[in-house]
């Protein structure tokens, strides 16, 4: 038996290349190692202000960028979050064994409180119970995410923790595995790549965009004039070379930076153009997808029945653990 990976994402706009680089990367390397479900988490995505009439085709682009990025439907479940309403009901339940303190400490709600002042709202705060449910509910053993998630998923060891010894032994303790780019930073160089700041370079953008984002971003900022000497360590699109150019391009970019043979303009576009090659085939894979949602539905739906069934199963054991019979 293999063991169980869970992973989510939100449908809360367009998949950016730190969550390719961050977690989507990984789902992909483990996904014959384990037993991997993938959830297109909606709920999570309604605890900010969105607009219903673009939710159905978020949930249908989440589906598609993440299968034409390696997703294979053959070889993994991937589902939508509201199709099993057990999650709700988990989190319930685990809401009533997490103290408030314990949530009060997380930085998501912290920073996405910042964000949204005018709808600081209950499930905002308790978003990291309902991300524990969507993991416990099926015993995810292995959670691969982004650095930025790991508090989340240490939060979901201690509820595991404390309902096992409250009421009996049912969950395991899930463990985060993070990728070998954990953060990616924006375009800005400053914050986070993130959907909500608009700083990011999506996966599945044209190459005219790509490289207008580019030409733009952030490059190591002491670097005023084209004759000073650059430090690839401290330049935000370096790391990104170190994901999309090749091993010698690379190498020779670390050396000439700093001796200001090569200015940031080429070095840009060198990256832009190993970015394109690399998204292009999950671009047309993507295109091909998108345009024939029946297929996506009947992904999803088979998906969403596979793991109905196990949630059921899960809740008749953590109620009659429970005394709820
Ligand atoms: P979400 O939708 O914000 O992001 C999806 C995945 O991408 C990772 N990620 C990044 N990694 C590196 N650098 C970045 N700049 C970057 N931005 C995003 C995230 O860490 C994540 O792994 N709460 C989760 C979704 C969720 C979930 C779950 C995840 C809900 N339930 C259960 C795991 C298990 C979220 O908002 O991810």
């Amino acid at each position: 038996m293999k063991k169980r990976l869970f992973s989510g994402i939100q449908p809360s706009g367009d998949v950016h290349i730190g969550n390719y680089l961050g977690a989507i990367k990984n789902w992909v390397r483990l996904i014959d190692q384990y037993d991997c479900l993938f959830c297109i988490v909606d709920y999570h995505a309604i605890t900010i202000e969105y607009d219903p009439k673009e939710m159905q085709r978020r949930i249908f682009n989440a589906a598609a960028v993440n299968i034409a990025a390696g997703l294979d439907p053959e070889k993994c479940t991937i589902f939508v979050q509201s199709h099993v309403p057990e999650h709700t009901e988990l989190a319930w339940i685990f809401n009533t064994i997490t103290p408030i303190g314990h949530l009060e400490r997380m930085t998501q709600f912290k920073d996405k409180s910042k964000q949204h002042r005018e709808n600081i709202n209950a499930g905002l705060f308790t978003y990291p119970v309902l991300q524990t449910a969507d993991i416990l509910l099926y015993k995810g053993e292995v959670v691969p995410v982004g650095e930025d998630q790991v508090q989340h998923i240490e939060l979901s060891r201690e509820i595991a923790r404390k309902f096992n010894m409250r009421y009996g032994e049912i969950f395991p303790e899930p463990q985060e595995i993070l990728s070998e780019a954990p953060r990616i930073m924006g375009l800005d160089g400053k914050t986070k790549m993130s959907k909500s700041l608009g700083n990011y370079i999506s996966l599945v953008e044209s190459p005219e965009s790509i490289w207008k984002k580019l030409s733009t971003a952030v490059t190591d900022e002491n670097r005023k004039r084209r004759t000073d000497p650059g430090n690839p360590d401290i330049c935000n699109l370096f790391t990104l070379h170190k994901y999309f150019s090749k091993k010698e391009q690379i190498e020779r970019i670390n050396v000439v930076c700093r001796t200001a043979e090569i200015g940031c303009i080429e070095c840009k576009k060198i990256l832009s153009e190993n970015m394109v090659e690399h998204l292009t085939p999950i671009c047309l894979k993507y295109e091909r997808l998108i345009k024939n949602t029946d297929s996506l539905v009947n992904i999803l739906q088979t998906g969403a029945k596979r793991c109905r069934r196990m949630a059921e199963e899960t809740m008749i054991e953590v109620k009659k653990k429970m005394g709820l019979v």
